[in-house]
């Protein structure tokens, strides 16, 4: 059976601060995290042995996943002292993977497609590798794919800001969405104990093989490179899980949520466990909010992220916002970015009473973990 590699060894800069203390891999996306989520559709696609390509904050995803055994998969992990680059990472687990053809997954994605299809298409063929693709309006952020309509080959592989598109305007284009169905033969393409990138020195090369085929995802695909993208992700997931829903609700609000008093939830927003929320407040629409967090009265949340155990006290006001776990607000504070730019509090941050933090600029409001808030900050 088909194995699996989940690259999860980046620095993630562009979600500072959160990723100071937890890798981007492990951040949560409608409460559970991202890899996590790609690793459940590679179980459904038959996947039973993964390899975690891990550098960057290794130990947290170890202590977390540990053998794989609560997810019914077997988990190894590589051992890359500094990260080694997309093509290097895969390197260090040619000995899992040398037998037969694999998985690959840049380990930022959301997305929620058949994982099986993929591979019934790659083995239709005779080629080293296959590429998900998604089609985008702005591809400017992501691997181009050129393409042939008809036979699906890739003619041309350009990594990010190689692809010029024509008189300078962007175009929807077919990208790499981060999804491969590699052979084994590509480990012949990446020299050992080198940093290696797959986008740029191995993808180009067997295009210009032409032993590359991409296979157009259908359903919702995300990376979650920064803030926006990351608040944008959690809200196309929660529609998606709210779609597929064999019985129709509109929010996804866990047994254990104790709602009292008179509580306005505009759709959708997800509730976690053990989470209380007091009189008057109006939740939504796009909210997740975790698990064991409390929200104190008259307080209004929408279009934001609240982690584990925040505690919110009373007549609050977020909008755009995301609040890490263990986070404690005080009464009368507001927290207002929008959308290129939202206000985000990374673990453990206490803002005092009566602050304002707004972001009107176009550069996100952060405040580093186990940090104090005592002045309002209008940006
Ligand atoms: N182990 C390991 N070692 N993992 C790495 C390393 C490394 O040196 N460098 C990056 N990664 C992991 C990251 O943790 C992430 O899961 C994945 O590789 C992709 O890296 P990003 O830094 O998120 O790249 P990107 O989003 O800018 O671009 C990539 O993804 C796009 C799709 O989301 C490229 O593959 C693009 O071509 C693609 O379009
Ligand atoms: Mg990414």
């Amino acid at each position: 059976m088909t194995k699996g590699i989940i690259l999860s060894g980046g620095w993630g800069t562009r979600l500072r601060p959160l990723t100071c203390t937890l890798p981007k891999t492990l951040i949560p996306i409608v409460n559970k995290p991202v890899i996590e989520r790609q690793m459940i559709h590679l179980k459904a696609a038959g996947v039973k042995e993964i390899v975690l390509a891990v550098s960057v904050m290794s130990d947290a995803l170890k202590n977390y996943f540990k053998d794989g055994k609560k997810l019914g998969i077997k988990i190894h992990y590589t051992d890359e002292k500094h990260p080694m680059g997309t093509a290097g990472a895969i390197k260090l687990a040619e000995h899992y993977l040398k037998d037969e053809n694999f998985f690959m997954l840049n380990g930022d994605v959301i997305l929620n497609f058949n994982f099986k299809e993929m591979f019934n298409a790659h083995e239709q063929r005779s080629c080293i590798g296959t590429i998900a693709s998604k089609i985008i309006d702005d591809p400017s952020r992501y691997g181009v794919l050129i393409v042939d309509d008809e036979s699906k080959k890739i003619l041309h592989f350009l990594e990010k800001n190689e692809y010029l598109p024509p008189n300078g305007k962007q175009v929807p284009m077919p990208i790499n969405a981060g999804v491969y169905l590699l052979e084994p033969e590509i480990f012949s393409y990446i020299k050992p104990n080198k940093n290696i990138s797959i986008e740029k020195d191995v993808f180009p090369k067997l295009a210009d093989e032409q032993r590359l085929y991409h296979y157009p995802i259908s359903g919702i695909w995300k990376d979650i490179g920064n803030p926006t993208e990351l608040l944008q992700g959690n809200i196309l997931l929660m529609k998606d899980i709210l779609k597929n829903l064999k019985e129709k609700k509109n929010n996804l609000i866990d047994d254990t949520a104790k709602l009292e008093g008179r509580v306005e939830i505009f759709p959708p927003c997800t509730i976690g466990e053990n989470v209380v929320i007091r009189n008057n407040c109006v939740i939504g629409p796009n909210v997740v909010i975790g698990d064991n967090v409390y929200i104190s009265e008259n307080t209004k949340i929408k279009e934001s992220l609240i982690y584990n155990e925040a505690y919110i006290s009373k007549n609050v006001q977020i909008r755009n916002a995301i609040i890490s776990d263990n986070c404690f607000i005080k009464e009368n504070v507001e927290l207002k970015g929008n959308e290129n730019a939202l206000v985000i509090l990374a673990s453990h941050v206490e803002v005092l009473e009566n602050i304002k933090l707004i972001s009107s600029k176009n550069t996100p409001l952060t405040v580093c973990h186990h940090e104090k808030v005592k002045e309002s900050i209008i940006g």
